[in-house]
Formats: structure tokens, C-alpha cells, sequence
């Protein structure tokens, strides 16, 4: 314990001298008078900076004997009574340790105000403090509850403990302090109800008590606080409806915070009429539904107003456009509906709204093209949000007007039109996202002088033609998205300039040639994504230089060439090259040790690595990739024969196969069996080992008896953790959706939900296949039972099934289907040798929306179809830029 006692500031002469003199007054002083007196204040103020452990400024070295200590800064004594400590001030001095309880006997003391500073520990004893009038320790590190005894402080007037670690309930003797008129209490950790009591000081002005864990419902009793100008409850659990105690109050009430709590039902339709002099209203993350109150175009001193992320319905109230003071509007993530001209009108009211400086409706249904209005709005406009509704047609032209905008965000919508005769214009932007609409057309050059740029999003439209090199003029920016559009050309070398670019995506374009070299001067960038492009040539060695780079993404494009030793000098965290021609052998340090984060497949001609890679070992690499070529040219037009062989066998012996066995099942078209994960999990006795029958790239298979209906069923399991997992899933229910065929593995329905630890479990549950499959009859891998060979009528039963099954997936479904990945482990057996296809976890509809697609390889090496095309992958609804 003796270690821990705090570091001694002052010298030891400086307690003795006041002690003797304490001593030299005579001891009978001292025990006949219960309270100190003047002699001993510099004792406690001694004893107060004995106990602090870090003063960083050197402020309390002048708190020394050379002076009294009246004169020490941040000591005030009293005028009247010589010696005596009125006010201790400290503040934003970066002091730390405990307050020395010593305070508490400094009884003349009106003002403690220590705030901002590293205090820890539990508050001082307030008990004696009775002149106490200013109390601020706020902004420190202090832990415990309000004591009680602070009631005793009667003449206490600002309180001020906010930003601390303080836990407990607000003492309800504090509304016994008569004379209080600031309360602020916020940001620390206080529980239970708010005292109603505190509705007994009349003299309250202020009462923050916001971002706490306060319950129970606003106190009815404020309606009686006739002073109060400022009520501030936000960031607590507060439930009930809207306080309309308040509207008793209403001459006084100018701030009312009540944001983020679980405030419900409607709210007050008279509100705007009976709090007219409010001036700021947060009623934002709550649950309050409705419509908003015409009457809020009342409150004419509204200044800021948030109704955000409620469930607020219908129309907005065109009396809006009343209020000249409005400059902060956030109505974003509620229902709120705009259909027709009329429900538009509130936007031309809003050009009334001559300070408005930030809009944001975002996350609404608003539906139809943006009002040509959108240029009237105040020239002080700075941030417009209108992303997530239900916006289309064109962007107006008048946009352009908006000269001061520095945000515009008009993502999630299905806006389109060509967007450069108003971009160019707005050249104050800083962040522009137009992501995931329909804008067509090539990108302006005019871009280029956005040059206050951090943000550009543009991914996910149908913009089309070269990036602009004008874009390496944009030095501020650090996020340039241009996925999933149609850009075709080179990447232009100027992206290189953009040295303080963190993140770029220009996946699922049409980009040709070599990647630039001058990208490496990109020296801040974290992530950089390329795939599904048309990429050629090798990677550039200089890329060791991307010293952030934490993620690399050059996928499904056609480089060619080794893999640079040198990236294995970068702190990659994830690094995905698979899909293209790259030869050679794999680096075997930095990133490439983690096979989990590495994707090298689709690479025929690499070799080497980690063992956990699983890729060929590098001399025999360049002879098998010959036989593998050799071999597809010889199998091909055998296999084209085989087909017709089967075709004939289909038109002589398909009336005996039509006998075959019923579908135990509700086939498609009908409704799909519901089963949940609690069922799956009994049915494999809690997925385990016993019941395991199969691992594929994407997951497990289990067998299992599902209890409802009885019967077996093979439940693939998707592993979420593996990379395109989740989209194998997507890509098989999709095109099992639309198929059915007797040659086909008989799905009997899926099941994404979520499992017993709330993370994401997907699986698909088909007919239990007794005869397992086909490869482990071909390569004899049954080892339980003595291996049976097939018979030549079995062989081509099978061969017949199969061939079936690709004619009908090729020409009689309704999309071309390609399944991307028949061999003989997807092709399964039943109990009469019936053979059926399965695993559509990469296959490809080749259908007519085709324009997105870009050129990849995917499959099992060995069975991997020539020139298969992939379609890019959808993007999650990503929410859009948030107010603070
Ligand atoms: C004592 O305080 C005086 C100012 O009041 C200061 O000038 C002096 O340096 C201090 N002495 C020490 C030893 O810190
Ligand atoms: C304490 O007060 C007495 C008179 O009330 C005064 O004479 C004396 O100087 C004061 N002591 C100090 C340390 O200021
Ligand atoms: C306050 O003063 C009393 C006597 O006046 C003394 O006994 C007590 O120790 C002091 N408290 C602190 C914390 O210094
Ligand atoms: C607070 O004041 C009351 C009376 O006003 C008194 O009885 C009580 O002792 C005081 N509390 C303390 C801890 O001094
Ligand atoms: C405490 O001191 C700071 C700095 O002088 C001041 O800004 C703050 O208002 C004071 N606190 C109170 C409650 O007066
Ligand atoms: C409250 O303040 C008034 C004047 O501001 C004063 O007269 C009264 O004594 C104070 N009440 C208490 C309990 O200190
Ligand atoms: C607040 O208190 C609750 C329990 O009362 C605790 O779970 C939570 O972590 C605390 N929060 C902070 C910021 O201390
Ligand atoms: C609070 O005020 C009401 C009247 O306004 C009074 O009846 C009640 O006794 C007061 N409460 C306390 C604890 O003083
Ligand atoms: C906007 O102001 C104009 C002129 O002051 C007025 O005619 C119009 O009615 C106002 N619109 C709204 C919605 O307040
Ligand atoms: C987007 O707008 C186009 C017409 O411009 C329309 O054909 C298409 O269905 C719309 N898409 C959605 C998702 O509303």
C-alpha cells in the first residue's frame, strides 16, 4: 500500500511552518472550535495538493511557502474574512489523483471548479460546504454516486458534474436545494427514475441530465418550472409519450432534447403552437409515429429541428417552409411519403427556409423525380441527404445552383441521366455519393475541379467510357469508388497522384490494359480493389512501396506473370489474386503464410507455398497443366459422342425411366416445407461428426431424418466464414428456384436464419442420396462395404442421367443454366442407380442481362469449363453518411 500513496508536490518545510503556528495559537482553540478556522485553510489546501500525482504544467510548484496562500493561483480568498479560501479554480490543468477530502473543510468555499482535469476517485465531502454556490467537477475521471450530503450545500447554484464515471441514482434530496438554477448531470452512467422532486426548485433554468441510464417516464411535475429554458434528458431510457407537461412552460422553453430514447405514440398536434419560443427541438431516435405536426411551422424561433429515425408516416408538413431561422432540418429514417405534386410541396416550402444550412431527408419513401425547386434553396445550403428513398428520372439541372454545398449525397435511389451538367459546377463539394442509381453516361472531366473532394462514390451505376485522368487533380480525396459501372480503357497513371487516397474500388468495370505503375505512389491507401476487370500484364513489383495497404483485391481479371516476391513485405490482411494467369511460385512469407486470407485459386500455373495452400508442388506444375490441356481436347469430342449416345438410349428406354420411383417431395411451385434451425440441428444430432457425409468448397453435408416429415434428407451447410460462401448460397437457391428436372438433385427447401449464437446459418436441404457419389464408386473409396464395381448398364444409366440433365439445364430452362462444375463427386446415386446432378453453388445463369458480366474463370481445376462468365456479385444496402 505504502507504494501506492501519491508522489509528495510540496516540501516537507512548507507543512511544518502553518503546523506550528497552529500549534502556537494555542491547542484549546482547535478543540473547542468543531470547525476550522482561518489559520488552518492553508493547511487543507496543503493536504489537497499532497494528494495529486501528475501536474504536468508545474502550476501547483508556486504553491509554496514563499507566498500565502491567498496569493497561489487559482486560491481566492475572502475580502471580509482575511485567510479565508472562497474559491479554488483549477481547470483544464491536466491534474490527476484523488480530490483530498481536506476540500470539505475549506467552509468558506463558493466556488470548487476543477473541471476538465484527470481527478479520480469518489467526490469530496460536501457536508460542511455550506456557502457553497458553484460546484463544477466536471470533464474528470470521478467514479462513485452523488452523495446525499450535497442537499446540505443549500445555497448551491451551478452544478456542474458531467462527463465523469458517477453511477447511482440522482439523490432526490438535491431537489431540496432552493436556490439551483443549472443542473448538468450528463454523460455519466446514473440509473433509476428522474426524482420528480426536482420539480420543487423554481429557480432551475438548466437541467441536463442527458446521456445516462435513466427509466421511467419524464416527471409531470416540470410543467411547474417556469424558469427553465433548457431541458435536456437525451441518450437515457426514457419511455412514455411526449412530456406535455412542458406546454405549461412554454414562455421559457427555447432548447428541449429528448433524442434517443424510447419516447412513443404520436406527438402533439398543438406542439408548434404551445412551445412557440423554442429554438432547438431533438425528438430524433426514438420510436414517436404520426405525422409531423403542422404546427411545428409555428414555432417561428426554430433553429434546429430533428425528428430523425422515428417511425414517422405520411406527408411532411409544407408549413415548414415558415420557419427563416431553420438551418439544421433532419427528418432522415422515418416513412415519411412524398408521391405526387402535392405531397411535394413541402420541398418548394423549404426554399423559404432562408438559413437552412443541412437537409437531410434520407431513408424516407420519397418517390418521383426531385423537384426543379432543389436550385431555389438557400445559397448557405451546405449538406443535402437525400439517399435511400425512392427517388427517379433525372437529376435537375438547377442542382447546380447550390454553389456552398459542400455534401450531396443521392445514393440508394434510381436516379438517372447524365450527371456533368451539374457536377461541374458545385465546386465547393467535399463529398459526392451517388452510388447504387442509374446514372448513365462517361464520366465528367469537369470532376477534376472538385478539388475540395475527400469522397467520391459513384459505384453501382451505368456510367460508361475512361476514367477522367482529371481525377488525379482531386489531392484532398481519400475515397474514390467506382465499382460496377461499365468503365472501360486504361486506369489512368494520374490516379497515382492521389496521395492521400485511403480506399479504392474500381471492381466490376471494363478496364483494360496493365495496371499502372504509378499506383504505388498511393502512399496512404488501405484498400484497393481491381477484380472483375479485363486487367492484363503482371502485377507491379513497386506495389511493396503501399506501405498502409491492408487489403488487395485483383481478382477474376487476366494477369499474367509471378507473383512479386515483394509483397510479402506488406502488412496485407487480406490479398485475393485467384482467377487470372499468374505462373510461377508462390511467395512463402508475410500474408501468403495465412492460407485463410490468401486467394490464389483459378491460377493454373502457380505452384508452391504454404502447404495450407494446397497448390502443386512447383516441378511438376508446368507437365500436369500440359496433360490437364491434352486431356479436355481428348475428353471434349468424346464427350460430344457420349451425348448422342445417350440421346438415342433417352428416346429408346425414357418410357422406362418415367416409371421411376415418385419424388418423395413437394416439388417446386408449390409451397416449400418450413424448417428451422432447432430442426436441422435435431435432425443431425446437433450437426455432429457421426452424421457428417461429405465437406465441399462451401461448407459441410449432413445426413439427417427431419422429424416432422420423417424422411432423410442430405442438409448442405454453408461455412458464412468462407469467402463467397454466402453468394454460393445466393447462386444456388437462384437457380434451383428455376429449375426442376428428373436428372436433378430434388431440393426440398432452404433455411437462412440465424443460429443458436445469433450469428448467420444458411442451408439448403435436397433428398437424401442413399448411393453417395459417384466418385467414390469410380475410385473404389467405399471402404465399409466390399467395393462393387458399376456394370456397363449402370455406367451408362448414369451417363444417360447426366447428359439428360445438362440438355435440359442448356436448352429447356427457362434461363440457360451452366453448371460450371459437373464431375463425379456433384453427381449422385439413388438406391435404383439413378443418377442425379447436384451442387449448383457456382453455376451461371446466362441470361439476357448480361451487360454487367465480365470475363473470370471459376470450377474445380481439372473440370473447369473454358470462357465461363460471372455475374459481379449485388452489394449490401450500405446506410449513408450519418449527422455526427
Ligand atoms: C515558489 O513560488 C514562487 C511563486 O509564488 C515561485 O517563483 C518559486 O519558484 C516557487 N519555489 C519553488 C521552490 O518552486
Ligand atoms: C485570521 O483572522 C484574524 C482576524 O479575524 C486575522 O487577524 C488573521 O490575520 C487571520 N489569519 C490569516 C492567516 O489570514
Ligand atoms: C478537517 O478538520 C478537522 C478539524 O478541524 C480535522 O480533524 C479533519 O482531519 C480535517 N479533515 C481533513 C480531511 O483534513
Ligand atoms: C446536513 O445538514 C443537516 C441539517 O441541516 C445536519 O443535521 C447534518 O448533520 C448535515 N450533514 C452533515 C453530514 O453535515
Ligand atoms: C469553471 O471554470 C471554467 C474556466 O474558467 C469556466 O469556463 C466554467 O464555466 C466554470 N464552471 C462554472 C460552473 O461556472
Ligand atoms: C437564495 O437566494 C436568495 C437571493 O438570491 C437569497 O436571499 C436566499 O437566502 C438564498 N437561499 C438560500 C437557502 O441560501
Ligand atoms: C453503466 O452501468 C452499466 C450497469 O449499471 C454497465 O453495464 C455499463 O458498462 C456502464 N457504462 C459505462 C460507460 O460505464
Ligand atoms: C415540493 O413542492 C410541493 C408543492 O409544490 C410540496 O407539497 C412538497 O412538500 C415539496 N416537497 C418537498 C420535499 O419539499
Ligand atoms: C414562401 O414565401 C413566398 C413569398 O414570401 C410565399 O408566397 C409562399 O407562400 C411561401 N411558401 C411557403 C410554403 O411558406
Ligand atoms: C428504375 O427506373 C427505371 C426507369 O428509369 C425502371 O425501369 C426500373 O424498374 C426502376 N427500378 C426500380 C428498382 O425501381
Amino acid at each position: 500500500m505504502a507504494s501506492m500513496r501519491p508522489r509528495r508536490l510540496g516540501k516537507p518545510t512548507t507543512l511544518i511552518f502553518p503546523t506550528l503556528l497552529l500549534l502556537s495559537l494555542g491547542a484549546i482553540k482547535i478543540s473547542s472550535a468543531p470547525l476550522p478556522d482561518n489559520s488552518t485553510d492553508v493547511l487543507w489546501l496543503e493536504a489537497f495538493k499532497h494528494e495529486i500525482i501528475s501536474d504536468p504544467s508545474g502550476w501547483l510548484s508556486s504553491w509554496n511557502s514563499s507566498s500565502s496562500h491567498c496569493l497561489w493561483p487559482g486560491v481566492k480568498c475572502s475580502p471580509t474574512h482575511p485567510g479565508r479560501v472562497v474559491a479554488l479554480q483549477l481547470f483544464g490543468l491536466n491534474l490527476a489523483g484523488q480530490i483530498s477530502s481536506s476540500i470539505g473543510n475549506l467552509t468558506f468555499l463558493t466556488t470548487l471548479n476543477l473541471s476538465t482535469n484527470g481527478f479520480s476517485g469518489q467526490l469530496p465531502p460536501l457536508d460542511h460546504l455550506q456557502k457553497l454556490q458553484v460546484l463544477d467537477l466536471s470533464m474528470n475521471q470521478l467514479h462513485g454516486s452523488i452523495p446525499y450530503a450535497i442537499s446540505n450545500c443549500s445555497n448551491l447554484r451551478k452544478v456542474d458534474l458531467a462527463k465523469n464515471f458517477l453511477i447511482g441514482e440522482i439523490p432526490p434530496k438535491v431537489g431540496l436545494l432552493p436556490n439551483l438554477s443549472v443542473l448538468r448531470l450528463s454523460f455519466n452512467n446514473l440509473t433509476g427514475a428522474i426524482p420528480p422532486i426536482l420539480a420543487n426548485i423554481t429557480s432551475m433554468e438548466k437541467l441536463i441530465l442527458s446521456y445516462n441510464s435513466l427509466t421511467g417516464s419524464i416527471p409531470h411535475e416540470f410543467g411547474k418550472l417556469t424558469n427553465m429554458s433548457r431541458l435536456s434528458l437525451g441518450g437515457n431510457r426514457l419511455s412514455g409519450g411526449f412530456p406535455q407537461c412542458l406546454f405549461n412552460i412554454s414562455k421559457s422553453l427555447q432548447i428541449l432534447g429528448l433524442e434517443s430514447n424510447m419516447l412513443s405514440n404520436k406527438l402533439p398536434s398543438n406542439i408548434g403552437d404551445d412551445l412557440p419560443n423554442l429554438q432547438v427541438l431533438y425528438l430524433n431516435h426514438n420510436m414517436f409515429e404520426g405525422q409531423i405536426p403542422a404546427s411545428l411551422g409555428n414555432a417561428l424561433g426554430l433553429e434546429r429541428l430533428e425528428l430523425g429515425t422515428n417511425y414517422l408516416t405520411g406527408e411532411i408538413t409544407s408549413s415548414l417552409g415558415k420557419l427563416s431561422n431553420l438551418y439544421y432540418l433532419n427528418l432522415q429514417q422515418n416513412n415519411l411519403e412524398a408521391v405526387d405534386k402535392q405531397s411535394w410541396e413541402f420541398f418548394n416550402g423549404l426554399t423559404n427556409c432562408t438559413s437552412l444550412e443541412v437537409l437531410s431527408l434520407a431513408g424516407n419513401q420519397l418517390q418521383g423525380t426531385i423537384p426543379n425547386t432543389i436550385g431555389n434553396f438557400s445559397s448557405s445550403l451546405t449538406e443535402i441527404y437525400l439517399g435511400g428513398n425512392k427517388l427517379s428520372g433525372m437529376v435537375r439541372t438547377s442542382v447546380g445552383n447550390l454553389g456552398s454545398l459542400y455534401f450531396l449525397g443521392l445514393e440508394y435511389n434510381n436516379l438517372t441521366g447524365t450527371i456533368e451538367e451539374w457536377t461541374g459546377k458545385l465546386t465547393k463539394l467535399q463529398g459526392l455519393n451517388l452510388q447504387v442509381n442509374s446514372f448513365i453516361g462517361s464520366l465528367p472531366s469537369s470532376l477534376g475541379q472538385l478539388t475540395q473532394l475527400t469522397e467520391l462514390n459513384l459505384g453501382n451505376n451505368i456510367f460508361e467510357g475512361p476514367i477522367p485522368p482529371t481525377l488525379g487533380n482531386l489531392q484532398q480525396l481519400s475515397l474514390l469508388n467506382l465499382n460496377q459501372n461499365n468503365l472501360q480503357a486504361n486506369i489512368p497513371t494520374q490516379i497515382g497522384s492521389l496521395t492521400t487516397l485511403v480506399s479504392l474500388d474500381l471492381s466490376s468495370n471494363k478496364l483494360t490494359g496493365k495496371i499502372p505503375d504509378t499506383l504505388s505512389k498511393c502512399q496512404n491507401i488501405q484498400t484497393m480493389q481491381m477484380a472483375q476487370n479485363l486487367l492484363v500484364g503482371t502485377i507491379p513489383i513497386s506495389f511493396r512501396m503501399l506501405q498502409s495497404l491492408s487489403m488487395l483485391n485483383l481478382s477474376h481479371n487476366s494477369l499474367s506473370g509471378a507473383i512479386p516476391v515483394s509483397l510479402n513485405e506488406l502488412q496485407l490482411s487480406e490479398l485475393d489474386l485467384s482467377y487470372n494467369h499468374l505462373e510461377g511460385e508462390i511467395p512463402r512469407n508475410g500474408v501468403f503464410e495465412n492460407a485463410a486470407s490468401t486467394y490464389l485459386g483459378g491460377n493454373w500455373g502457380l505452384c508452391g507455398g504454404v502447404a495450407s495452400l494446397h497448390m502443386p508442388l512447383c516441378h511438376a506444375v508446368s507437365r500436369r497443366s500440359e496433360i490437364e490441356y491434352y486431356l479436355i481436347r481428348a475428353l471434349i469430342p468424346l464427350f460430344g459422342f457420349m451425348s448422342i449416345t445417350m440421346l438415342a438410349y433417352i428416346t429408346i428406354f425414357g418410357k422406362k425411366r418415367s416409371q421411376r420411383r415418385k419424388l418423395l417431395f413437394l416439388s417446386f411451385g408449390k409451397k416449400f416445407p418450413r424448417v428451422s434451425y432447432n430442426d436441422l440441428s435435431r435432425a443431425t444430432g446437433n450437426f455432429s461428426e457421426a452424421n457428417l457425409i461429405g465437406r465441399g468448397s462451401y461448407g459441410s453435408v449432413y445426413r439427417g431424418k427431419l422429424t416432422q416429415s420423417k424422411i432423410q434428407v442430405a442438409i448442405k451447410v454453408f461455412d458464412l466464414s468462407l469467402k463467397c460462401a454466402d453468394r454460393s448460397f445466393v447462386t444456388e437457391c437462384d437457380v434451383l428456384r428455376s429449375i426442376r428436372h428428373r436428372s436433378l438433385l430434388p431440393i426440398l427447401t432452404a433455411c437462412s436464419t440465424i443460429d443458436n449464437n445469433s450469428e448467420a446459418f444458411k442451408a439448403l436441404i435436397y433428398e437424401f442420396m442413399p448411393k453417395g457419389n459417384l466418385d467414390t464408386w469410380l475410385h473404389h473409396k467405399i471402404s465399409d462395404r466390399s467395393p462393387k464395381c458399376l456394370s456397363l448398364a449402370q455406367r451408362a444409366t448414369v451417363v444417360v442421367c447426366v447428359a439428360d440433365a445438362l440438355a435440359y439445364l442448356h436448352y429447356d430452362c427457362e434461363r440457360q443454366i451452366v453448371h460450371c462444375d459437373v464431375k463425379p463427386t456433384n453427381i449422385l446415386l439413388d438406391d435404383d442407380m439413378n443418377a442425379y446432378l447436384g451442387d449448383f453453388g457456382i453455376a451461371s445463369l446466362v441470361g439476357h442481362s448480361s451487360s454487367n458480366t465480365s470475363v473470370g474463370l471459376k470450377g474445380t481445376i481439372g473440370y473447369i469449363a473454358p470462357g465461363m462468365y460471372t455475374t459481379p456479385s449485388v452489394p449490401k444496402y450500405k446506410s449513408f453518411k450519418r449527422f455526427h
